[in-house]
């Protein structure tokens, strides 16, 4: 084999070696190294730079001397979408959408093909399924666009020379793991293939300005298989989260050059397609168990949204030497730091419990504010007492069973208002943004929470 030809690849974040490592420099994975040939003229690595889309080399120039680009943003027909990306498509922008198989993406990438085709010229590649398959599913939802084309397809030489003829505006890619580079030798769905073939679509989409929408499927890990190879070509990257089983789906952006990254979309998968959630908090909360123990109700931030979820715990007596503990949709660490909390300074014997918790409906809860909520269903489960249905918990707590301020306040109160809870238990550090309003009760520690189960709320 010719000296230079072969090339090692980290199988999890990328990372590039000549020669084959037990460890990966760039992520720490283990044993993830596989080789794979590359071509002479390969352009791999890190030369998809803007002299290569124009082909020629340009020259600086003085910031002042730039024309501003009012980029108009295109709506894309799915509001949802829309709040995620930043208020719009911006016109020649590369996009992956990533997520678990079956969650749900080429489904979204039909509805937003349809929606744009109404004004724009769309081609749909696929390489998972067949146009019959295809036409199916858009009968099913209802899609049916003059300038929607479907071409169902593997071969980049094929696909580059449709996108050359049709000119589309708008170019759906699903998915990279399918489509083949001839020039590439080793397999689709490589590292070195998922490179090449986003290196592409760059080029494709900024010198022809197409926007350009990448599906790209998850590994078990949670990486993007050959993936944040990706993650730093494209301009926007979107994970579509949710239990597959639950309906909910979250569409969340990890990266988006032209927008905030925090940001959420919630749709729930139904027999006609995706359907916007214009009104998450009231979809999450429905069916809400009424008068047990064990369930508290907390008003969590996502982006600039508040968003109501209820947490459930589950404390029961435990015959091992080790109790069980379990989290669903709360970090497992911050789950076992609470409950050491409850046990040390609430007093609580929960060393000999098997504690479980579960955030209803398919959501994570990633920030502090929610430690309240969660040690209120903690300690409504361990005492069997029930925490009234319309009071809404917030609050972060501290190493010394103290209850920290949280930020947002004011909109989390307000939201949890407005749906219709009558109290808000909430942090004493937060009692000068919430000075003049009713029905809000401050705690300052564990024990001042821990009296509600006792003389009630
Ligand atoms: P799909 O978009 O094919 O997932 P992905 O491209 O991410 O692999 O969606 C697959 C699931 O969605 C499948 O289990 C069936 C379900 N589904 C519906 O419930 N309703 C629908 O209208 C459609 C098209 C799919
Ligand atoms: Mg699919």
């Amino acid at each position: 084999m010719a000296k230079g030809k072969t090339c090692f690849f980290c199988n999890e974040c990328g990372y590039e070696s000549s020669g084959w490592l037990g460890k990966c420099p760039g992520c720490g994975a283990w044993n993830t190294f596989v080789e794979e040939k590359i071509r002479p003229d390969s352009k791999g690595g890190n030369s998809f730079g803007f002299s290569g889309v124009s082909g020629v080399h340009s020259k600086a120039m003085p910031i002042q001397e730039i024309p501003l680009d009012h980029q108009q943003r295109t709506r894309s027909g799915i509001g949802e979408l829309d709040r995620v990306l930043g208020g719009g498509i911006v016109p020649g922008s590369l996009v992956l959408v990533a997520g678990d198989p079956g969650i749900g993406k080429s489904t979204m990438m039909l509805m937003l093909s349809g929606h744009l085709a109404k004004q724009q010229r769309v081609l749909y590649v696929s390489g998972e399924e067949s146009s019959g398959q295809i036409k199916m599913r858009a009968a099913r939802l209802d899609i049916c666009e003059e300038q929607l084309y479907i071409y169902a397809e593997t071969s980049m030489d094929a696909i580059i020379a449709q996108v050359e003829a049709l000119k589309p505006d708008v170019v759906i890619v699903d998915s990279v793991q399918t489509l083949a580079d001839s020039t590439v030798s080793s397999a689709p769905g490589s590292v070195s293939q998922i490179r090449e073939i986003t290196g592409t679509f760059l080029r494709l989409s900024k010198s022809l300005n197409i926007t350009v929408f990448i599906v790209g499927h998850v590994t078990k890990e949670g990486a993007i298989a050959g993936p944040r190879v990706l993650e730093h070509m494209v301009d926007t990257v979107l994970y579509f989260e949710g239990e597959r089983h639950l309906s909910y789906r979250i569409l969340r952006a990890v990266k988006n050059r032209f927008g905030s990254t925090n940001e959420i979309g919630v749709f729930e998968m139904r027999e006609n397609g995706l359907w916007e959630v214009e009104n998450p908090s009231m979809a999450l909360l429905e069916g809400r168990p009424t008068n047990n123990a064990g369930t508290a109700v907390v008003c969590a931030m996502e982006g600039s949204r508040p968003v109501m979820l209820e947490v459930q715990a589950l404390i029961s007596g435990s015959n091992l030497t080790n109790p069980r503990r379990m989290s669903t949709g709360l970090d497992y660490n911050r789950f076992a730091l609470l409950l050491a909390v409850l046990e040390k300074r609430g007093g609580y014997r929960l060393g000999a419990c098997d504690a479980y918790v579960n955030v209803i409906g398919g959501l994570k809860l990633m920030e502090p504010a929610s430690d309240l909520a969660v040690a209120a269903a903690v300690i409504s489960s361990y005492r069997n007492v029930v925490l009234p249905e319309d009071t809404v918990c917030i609050g972060e707590v501290g190493l010394t069973g103290e209850i920290r301020a949280v930020s947002h306040i004011e909109k989390r109160v307000g939201e949890s208002f407005r749906l219709g809870f009558k109290r808000c238990i909430v942090p004493g550090g937060n009692r000068k943004q919430l000075a003049d309003m009713e029905n809000v009760i401050f705690v300052q520690n564990i024990h001042e929470l821990s009296s509600f189960f006792e003389k009630g709320v």
